[in-house]
């Protein structure tokens, strides 16, 4: 698949078929996640794959924000001894969201559905992810994504906007409407 149309394809897709996704597709997505640009090359991610049925049961019961029904989740994390050292450490953010978007682009171009359920930076979903996965101190859960084979269909868009767009340097006598800010709670 052309690359643009791959990623127009790439939609959230929170229904899934109930059928487990193979060990080499799954590698094939921490390897697409791994390929991820790093800033100065410090690759501080880390991931849990879990595909346990009983696990995944155990995690939708607890994690009131992540229930979806899917039969493999990626917790991606970022390690703070791999992560830059000093002002600079939040680095790890733009890290470990390349990786994640590495693997839902991967996951589509293999005919699976993903979805991107944000972990960081609340507090406590953060909070609850470390202790029910057994995550250390310096370990910080970024997200985590949910796949499987799509049970739903959605159709593929670019949603270019050219008033997101500034050539040469910024307007800020630009008029236009900023979209409504999402209601508290909206997942
Ligand atoms: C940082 C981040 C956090 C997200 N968290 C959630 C989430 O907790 N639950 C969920 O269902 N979708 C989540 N999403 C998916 C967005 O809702 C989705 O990308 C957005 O509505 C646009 O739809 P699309 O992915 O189909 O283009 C998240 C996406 C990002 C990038």
């Amino acid at each position: 698949m052309e690359v643009l149309e791959l990623i127009f394809k790439r939609r959230s897709i929170r229904a899934y078929a109930n059928k487990p996704v193979e060990q080499e597709l799954i590698i094939n997505l921490l390897k697409a996640a791994m390929a991820a640009p790093t800033a100065a090359n410090c690759q501080p991610w880390e991931f849990i794959v879990i595909d346990d049925p009983e696990r995944l049961a155990s995690m939708k019961e607890q994690l009131v924000f992540a229930r979806y029904n899917a039969p493999l989740a990626i917790v991606v994390c970022g390690n703070m001894k791999l992560a830059f050292k000093g002002p600079e450490q939040s680095l790890w953010i733009q890290d470990c969201s390349a990786a994640t978007e590495n693997m839902l682009i991967a996951a589509t171009g293999m005919g699976l559905g993903a979805v991107w359920i944000g972990i960081t930076p609340s507090e406590s979903k953060i909070k609850q992810v470390k202790k029910l996965l057994a995550i250390p101190e310096y370990v910080t859960p970024l997200g985590m994504v949910y796949v499987g084979y799509p049970a739903e269909e959605k159709e593929p868009r670019s949603r270019y906007n050219e008033k997101r767009v500034y050539w040469q340097e910024y307007d800020p006598e630009r008029k236009h409407r900023a979209k409504d800010a999402p209601k508290k709670g909206h997942y």
